[in-house]
């Protein structure tokens, strides 16, 4: 259980805010697991038609809570690991998700986007997935998505160097379908929510399925997961979180590539 992650139903949209503002909506275990309960549950739920996925505050989410990474390299974490779970119902799931994004995705927060079926951003929007800075690598299947939809030398360099994308960049590259003001956000995707959910369940549903496909989805999960755990016992993983807890650039540099 967890009160960082917000469970609104209404008129068969049901909305999923990352409320842990005071933290960017950094996500931890226990949000995934809420999020990935909310998903689950949606699939079997007849009153939610559509999900919509918001962040509290001035950020969508700073992506994984470095916390728990940095634990997870130290080998000192205990729980139970969700975040497995939330990316395999992200990819299954057969009603249309909506995401309405301020501010910094990072991480996670951009390549959840690539599930979703339709993307709004504010103007200040920044997408990021900054993986090879930490000395991991891309998940949520996003080695593959993400060259798919806007080409292998864009999506290199958002890995490779952590380059963030705005907002115009994001539109024209295909990763959204609008771009609004700040404060004009949430009523932009909370109509487009609407809409959908008037259109029959049935045949957006279908439409879904014909256009992704989760069991390849899955299979990039399982391979992307299985290298990530083995970054985070790496050398490299251990020096970029000891550098982001001490406030400092990391040094690389001596490290050999293994
Ligand atoms: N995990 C855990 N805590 C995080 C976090 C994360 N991913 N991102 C931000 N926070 C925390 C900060 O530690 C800080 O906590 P404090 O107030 O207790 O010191 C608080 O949230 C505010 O963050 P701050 O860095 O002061 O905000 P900012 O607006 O200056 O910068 C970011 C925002 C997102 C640019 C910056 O926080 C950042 O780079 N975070 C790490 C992002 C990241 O690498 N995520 C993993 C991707 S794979």
């Amino acid at each position: 259980m967890t009160d960082h992650i917000r469970l609104d139903n209404a008129a068969g949209v049901l909305t999923l805010t990352m409320a842990r503002p005071d933290k960017k909506n950094a996500l931890t275990n226990a949000m995934y697991g809420a999020l990935a309960d909310a998903l689950q549950n949606a699939e079997t739920d007849p009153a939610v038609r559509v999900l919509l996925i918001r962040g509290e505050g001035d950020m969508f989410t700073a992506g994984n809570d470095v916390g728990e990474f940095a634990a997870m390299a130290m080998g000192s974490f205990r729980a139970e690991p969700q975040v497995g779970r939330f990316l395999q119902a992200l990819a299954q799931s057969s009603r249309p998700l909506i995401a309405a994004v301020q501010g910094r995705a990072v991480g996670i927060g951009t390549t959840m986007l690539l599930h979703c079926d339709l993307v709004v951003l504010a103007e200040n929007a920044l997408l990021s997935t900054p993986f090879v800075n930490l000395a991991l690598v891309p998940e949520a299947a996003s080695s593959l998505l993400m060259p798919l939809r806007i080409g292998y030398a864009r999506a290199f360099e958002m890995f490779a160097l952590g380059e963030a994308v705005d907002a115009n960049s994001a539109l024209a590259w295909g990763l959204a379908n609008r771009v609004v003001p700040l404060d004009k956000l949430d009523a932009e995707a909370a109509a487009l929510a609407a809409r959908l959910a008037r259109q029959p369940a049935g045949a957006v549903s279908i439409t879904k399925r014909l256009m992704r496909d989760p069991d390849t989805l899955i299979a990039q999960i399982r391979n992307e997961s299985a290298q990530f755990k083995a970054r985070l016992a790496t050398a490299e993983a251990r020096e970029a979180f000891t550098a982001f807890a001490e406030r400092r650039p990391p040094d690389f540099t001596k490290l050999a590539g293994t």
